[in-house]
C-alpha cells in the first residue's frame, strides 16, 4: 500500500516482472505435463464425470468441468453453489480457477474450509458444489489427489 502512484515505466517493469512469475504448483515442476498416478487418475475421472457409477446423469450444471473449465479451470463467471453466509449480501461468487489449488489454502470467498476434503465434508449442501454425495470416502481422496496436481 502506498499513497503516491507507482510512475509509469516502474508500474510497466512490475507488470512484466510478475506476469513472469510461473504459478504456484503443489507438485514438483518435473511432474507437470507427466503422466498421473492411479490415484490422480480416478480423481480426474470424478473431477470430469457426465454420470455416476449407476448410470444416473450428472447435470450439466452440476458438472465440476462446466464451472471449473480446463485450462484454467473458470468459466470467469458469477455463480451460486451454496456458500452463502448469513452476512452476506449475494450467494454469487466469481468461480474461481484451480491452478495450484492445494497450495492456497483456506477455501471459499470467507476461507471457512480449511482444507479442500472440508469442501465437500463440511460445507456442501444438497449438492449444490458439483455431486458429490455418491462419493466414497476414498474417491474423495482421489479427487483431492487430483486436484492438487492442477
Ligand atoms: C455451478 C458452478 C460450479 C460447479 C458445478 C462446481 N464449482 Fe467449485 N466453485 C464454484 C464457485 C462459485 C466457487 C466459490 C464459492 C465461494 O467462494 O463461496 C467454487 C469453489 C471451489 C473450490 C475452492 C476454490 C478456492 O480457491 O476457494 C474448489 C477446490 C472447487 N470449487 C472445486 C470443484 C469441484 C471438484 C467440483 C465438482 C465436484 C466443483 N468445484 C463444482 C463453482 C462451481
Amino acid at each position: 500500500m502506498r499513497t503516491d502512484p507507482i510512475p509509469t515505466r516502474q508500474l510497466d517493469e512490475l507488470a512484466t516482472f510478475i506476469e513472469h512469475l510461473p504459478p504456484t504448483r503443489t507438485i514438483p515442476w518435473s511432474r507437470v505435463g507427466k503422466p498421473l498416478t492411479p490415484a490422480e487418475e480416478r480423481g480426474r475421472r470424478l473431477f470430469f464425470a457426465n454420470q455416476q457409477p449407476d448410470g444416473t446423469p450428472i447435470p450439466l450444471a452440476l458438472r465440476c468441468q462446466t464451472c471449473h473449465r480446463p485450462p484454467l479451470f473458470t468459466d470467469r463467471l458469477l455463480r451460486s453453489v451454496g456458500t452463502k453466509a448469513p452476512r452476506d449480501a449475494s450467494g454469487m461468487f466469481d468461480t474461481p480457477h484451480l491452478i495450484g489449488i492445494g497450495a492456497s489454502a483456506p477455501y471459499l470467498h470467507d476461507g471457512r474450509a480449511k482444507t479442500l476434503e472440508e469442501l465437500w465434508t463440511t460445507y456442501q449442501k444438497n449438492d449444490l458444489h458439483g455431486v458429490s454425495s455418491y462419493w466414497s470416502k476414498e474417491q474423495l481422496n482421489d479427487l483431492v489427489e487430483y486436484l492438487k496436481t492442477l
